[in-house]
Order: C-alpha cells, then structure tokens, then sequence
C-alpha cells in the first residue's frame, strides 16, 4: 500500500495551497508496464505494485532500498496479474510500444490496442472500482478501448476511466511561462480535445493567470504544445518518447487522484474522458475530480473561446472522432 506521506508532491494543481493528504488513510497504486522508460521513473516518485512482462524484479529490488514508508512489490506474467490488481485503488497503465521517429501514435495501434484491452480485462476482474489511468498510446483510441472491454464485463463506470493528458498542460505550462516570463508555478493552461496532433488544443485564451498573446504567439505555442512530444522523440533519435516528462505528469495526476480519493474537495485536472461537452463520446476538458470520480466536466473552459480556438475546435473533430471508432470497433471486433 502507497503510505500517503510518501507523495511525490503536496502542492494542489493550482501550484499554491499546501494540502497533505491524511497520514492515516493508505492507497493501492499499480503501475503496469512498470519497467518501462515511463514505468520506472513513475515507480520511483510513486512505489508500489509493479508488474511488468520482463525486468520488473530489478526494478522492485533498486527502490525498495529508498528509505520511503511506502511499500514496494513487483509481478510479472500474466499468472501474476491479478495478485497485482488485487485492492488497488488507482491503476496505471503506461505499457506498450513507444513511438520512433517518423511515427505518429496511431501507428502504435496494432500493437498497444492487445496490450490495453488484456491488461484492462484483468482490471475489471480484479479491482473493478479502481480509478484507471491510460497512459498507452494512442490514448485517443486506447481510453474508448478500455471503455468497451469494462462495458463487456460488465463493470464500466465511466467516471473513473481517464486518458492521461497531463503532459499535455504539463508542457503547455512550461512554454507559456517561458515565452512570457511568468512564475512556473503560477501558470496553468487547460487543454482540451486529445492527445495527438492537432487534437491536442490548448486553451491559452483562458490561461491564468491572464496573459495577452500576438495572434503570431498563440499559434507558434499552439504548435509547439501540439508537437512537444515530437520533438522528444526525434531529440530521442530512436531510443523512444517522453519518459521523465511523462513521468512527472503522470506522479501528479496520481497525486491528484489520490487526494481526490482523500476526500480533498478542491481537486482539477485536465484528462481525456467520457464526456458530453463537445459532440463526441470521450473528450478531454478540466474536470473535477472526486472520491467517486468524475464529478464534474468543467463545460465552462468551451465557452467564450476566440475565433482561432473556436476552428481549432471543429478542426479536431473529425480526427478524434476516428479515433474512437476505431478503438471501439477494435474491442468490439475481438468480443
Ligand atoms: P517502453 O517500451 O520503455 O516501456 C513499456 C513497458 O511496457 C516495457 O517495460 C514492456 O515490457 C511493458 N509491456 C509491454 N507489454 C506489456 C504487457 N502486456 N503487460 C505489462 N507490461 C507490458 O515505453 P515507454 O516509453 O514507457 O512508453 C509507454 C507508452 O506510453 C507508449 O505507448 C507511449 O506512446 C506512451 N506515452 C504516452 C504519453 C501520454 O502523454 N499519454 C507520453 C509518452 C508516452
């Protein structure tokens, strides 16, 4: 169980109100994959169940030596999985194949769409109730995969399955502050749609703090914010894609789910998730985060766009929406 002392941050999203969660309360995370580029450096800021295919022993061995409370366990093989899954609260699941250069995420689909579906089968018979965190690519199809096979067995809430899109805000807080000169801390940019390409919107309209931007700015950072995971993989030159940058977004939306779990009322993020504040089933807006989920889809953020977001909204559309048929006709196609 993750003792919560152990977090990696204390700090809410908004970056200034201290919140610790109850020394008391403990949490199961699980991250499958978690000898991978992104599992490892996520094993180290949040210990925990590890399972991986391969090499997830050394993994579990290396970090157990840190003299952090929470408690280290690894599985590996799919005859180990449910062990793993077994009372956990929030599961993670950054396995499959990254990206080389030259690709883009869809290209992963053939082989990441098998890897989600078993791994999110193993989920609804193990630990049903569990928050569930696709960090696979294409997130855009994998999230409506993993909707599917939770519909199949039965068990779907829709409210507690999310699209990790926090690199997304992660790197479009990063540029903002950089091209105006802010405080890291103080900025925060919602982004909304998907995670690919053109799908992924950043809203710099509604940055806080406020900030003016040329047409010129918002378009170049609209592009870099678009293609910051590009530029990983191909600075990368083969050996893969965002790893530590990922990791760190994904530890603080473990976070934020935990402190959700904790009964913390103030809790927001950006993630790609059922929704209906865009004409499309799954959509990635700010939601609020609860005990029980989703409570809320923060619409609001859609509202009063500028004309360049408003185009950039119905631009993304068709691409998203293809992707979710095309998860949703893959999961359907192996029932
Ligand atoms: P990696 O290849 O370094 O690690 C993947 C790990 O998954 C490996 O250890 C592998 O053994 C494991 N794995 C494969 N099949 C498995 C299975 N059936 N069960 C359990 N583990 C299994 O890849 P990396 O760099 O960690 O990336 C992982 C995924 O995350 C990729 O699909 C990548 O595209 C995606 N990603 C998503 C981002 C996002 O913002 N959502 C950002 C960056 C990457």
């Amino acid at each position: 169980a993750l003792q919560n002392s152990s977090s990696p941050r204390s700090v809410k999203s908004t970056g200034r109100t201290q919140y610790h969660l109850n020394p008391q309360a403990s949490y199961k995370v699980a991250i499958l994959g978690a000898a991978g580029g992104i599992g490892q450096p996520l094993a180290l800021l949040v210990k925990i169940n590890l399972y991986d295919i391969a090499n997830v022993k050394g993994v579990a061995a290396d970090l157990s030596h840190c003299n952090t409370p929470a408690q280290v366990s690894d599985f590996t093989g799919p005859s180990e999985l449910a062990d793993c899954l077994k009372g956990v609260n929030v599961v993670v699941i950054p396995a499959g194949v990254p990206r080389k250069p030259g690709m883009t995420r869809d290209d992963l689909f053939n082989i990441n769409a098998s890897i989600v579906k078993t791994l999110v089968e193993a989920v609804a018979d193990n630990c049903p109730e569990a928050f569930i965190h696709v960090i696979s690519n294409p997130v855009n199809s994998t999230v409506p995969i993993a909707a599917e096979v939770l519909k199949q067995k039965g068990v779907y809430d829709p409210k507690k399955l999310f699209g990790v899109t926090t690199l997304d805000v992660v790197r479009a807080n990063t540029f903002v502050a950089q091209k105006k000169n802010l405080r890291l801390i103080d900025v925060d940019v919602p982004v909304i749609g998907g995670h690919a390409g053109i799908t992924i919107l950043p809203l710099l309209s509604k940055t806080k703090p406020s900030v003016c931007f040329t047409d010129e700015e918002i378009h170049e950072l609209t592009v870099r914010i678009q293609n910051a995971g590009t530029e990983v993989v191909e600075a990368k030159a083969g050996a893969g894609s965002a790893t530590l940058s990922m990791a760190y977004a994904a530890a603080r939306f473990v976070e934020s789910s935990l402190r959700a779990l904790d009964g913390d009322g103030d809790v927001y993020e950006c993630a790609y998730v059922q929704s209906d504040v865009a004409d499309l089933p799954f959509f990635a807006s700010r939601i609020k985060l609860g005990k029980k989920g989703v409570e809320a889809l923060i619409s609001s953020d859609l509202q009063g766009l500028t004309e360049y977001e408003q185009k950039a909204v119905e631009a993304l559309k068709a691409e998203l929406k293809s992707s979710i048929e095309k998860g949703v006709g893959f999961a359907q196609k192996q029932s």
